[in-house]
């Protein structure tokens, strides 16, 4: 009971929100961003742990939001972001990284070298992720991607299933809101 209770006050800190609020907030950043809520640092360095090595190849970070994720990855990573807000918070935040508020869906498509790709985005209730799903299955097989790390909310929801040779849930992260599992997949 008093995880359950933790866990409610931290989103309520998190969104900055009066308790009244969580439900409809839930309700309204669904729809804004497809995910309840943004990363937390603490599943930010999961996902970060899972690359095999941040530094083997050029990282992609697909849906940067507020950047959680986008501070722990190398200086010359390219960090993509469609929504105006996030995307301006990301350029003030981070000026000397290659922020751009370019599609995810495209840029995957047109990878030129072989790739590390970190995604935020959501798989679940975004009507564009069976585009990026394609788009990725492309340019894996023309050897674009070396690796790819996501995370979802289920463990049953495996997002890229049968695209890499590898793949597995590299970890549970349960201090996020709410607890996310890590996804990771290789050549
Ligand atoms: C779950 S949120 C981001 C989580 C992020 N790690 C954070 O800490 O805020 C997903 C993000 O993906 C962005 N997004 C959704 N579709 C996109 C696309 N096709 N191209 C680029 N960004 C996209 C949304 O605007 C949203 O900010």
């Amino acid at each position: 009971m008093n995880a359950i209770a933790g866990l409610y006050t931290a989103y309520r800190a998190h969104l900055q929100l009066k308790s009244a609020n969580v439900i409809s907030s839930i309700a309204a950043r669904t729809r804004a961003i497809g995910a309840i809520c943004e990363s937390s640092q603490y599943l930010a360095a999961r996902m970060h742990g899972a690359i095999t090595d941040p530094n083997a190849a050029p990282v992609v970070e697909l849906g940067a939001g507020f950047g959680s994720v986008t501070q722990l990855l190398p200086e010359n990573a390219v960090s993509l972001e469609l929504e105006e807000e996030r995307y301006n918070y990301l350029r003030e935040m981070y000026p000397n990284r290659r922020v751009l508020d370019e599609c995810a869906i495209q840029f995957v498509s047109n990878l030129e070298e072989p790739t590390i790709v970190v995604s935020c985005i959501p798989s679940v209730n975004n009507p564009e992720f069976a585009r990026l799903r394609a788009a990725v299955a492309q340019s894996r097989q023309r050897g674009m991607i070396t690796e790819l790390i996501t995370y979802t909310y289920f463990p049953t929801n495996n997002p890229f299933s049968g695209i890499f040779s590898a793949e597995q849930l590299a970890g549970l992260e349960l201090r996020n809101v709410p607890p996310a599992f890590v996804w990771k997949y290789k050549c």
